[in-house]
């Protein structure tokens, strides 16, 4: 069951962008005023900053630090202080992109989550089943093992969970809407309706209002297409 009645597209620019291009991007999608939905641009950290003196669109970022200090010696590491500081309202969590590339793990993911709650940033959970876990029917007790990092002090108002089968990412296809519709009842079942859920995995122009109409999905995560103006501008209006 929607949890929102206005939808909410989170944009994931991942690694990319230039400060110049960013700036141009955010320009054009700050000047639109016909947007039916809520935005949040996560643009890599090193542009926040900038991005922030350019729009008024909601920010958040791809990833903060596991350590529970606020500041300390972690070669590399940004906390979620840091982030909450230069004025990031949400974080996105877990991304496959870094389960697989920087081996995050249950533990550390969960330590990430608390240090969001803890400077009062949204946690985006992103969970997901690979190929082989969807084919072998096991999607369900994969994205249920995932979940079970949430802290108990995860509510509707600092937590977001993202369903981003990891088969439909980057890859151009994307789940259908019946397993969109599926996992997320199974999602919103399991915690009573609790949590805003949004899909992930080649949201674009073309599919975008259709998942969005089903009546298990809050919103979108969206990787690709949030980095072209038109595309992201079809996607949004
Ligand atoms: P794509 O939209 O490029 O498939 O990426 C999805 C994603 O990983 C968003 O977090």
């Amino acid at each position: 069951m929607k949890t929102h009645n206005k939808p909410l597209v989170i944009a994931n620019w991942k690694m990319n962008l230039i400060k110049n291009d960013a700036i141009e991007l955010i320009s054009k999608i700050s000047k639109l005023d016909d947007i039916s939905v809520d935005v949040v641009i996560c643009p890599p950290d090193l542009l926040i900053e900038t991005i922030k003196t350019h729009t008024s669109i909601t920010l958040g970022a791809q990833n903060c630090s596991a350590q529970a200090e606020d500041f300390g010696a972690y070669t590399g590491e940004t906390s979620a202080h840091m982030l909450k500081n230069i004025g990031c309202e949400y974080v996105i969590i877990g991304h496959s992109e870094r389960r697989k590339h920087h081996l995050e793990d249950n533990n550390s993911i969960s330590a990430k989550i608390a240090n969001a709650h803890k400077v009062g940033l949204v946690a985006i959970l992103c969970v997901g089943e690979n190929l082989t876990e969807r084919q072998s029917g096991i999607s369900h007790d994969i994205v249920l093992e995932q979940l079970s990092v949430l802290p108990k002090t995860s509510t509707k108002k600092n937590t977001i969970i993202a369903y981003e089968p990891i088969w439909a990412i980057g890859t151009g296809k994307s789940a259908s809407l019946t397993e969109i519709n599926l996992m997320h009842k199974y999602i919103s079942v399991l915690f009573e309706n609790r949590f805003k859920l949004v899909y992930g995995g080649s949201v674009k122009q073309e599919n975008a209002k259709d998942i969005i109409s089903l009546e298990q999905v809050d919103g979108l995560l969206v990787g690709a297409a949030s980095l072209d103006f038109e595309q992201f501008y079809k996607i949004i209006k």
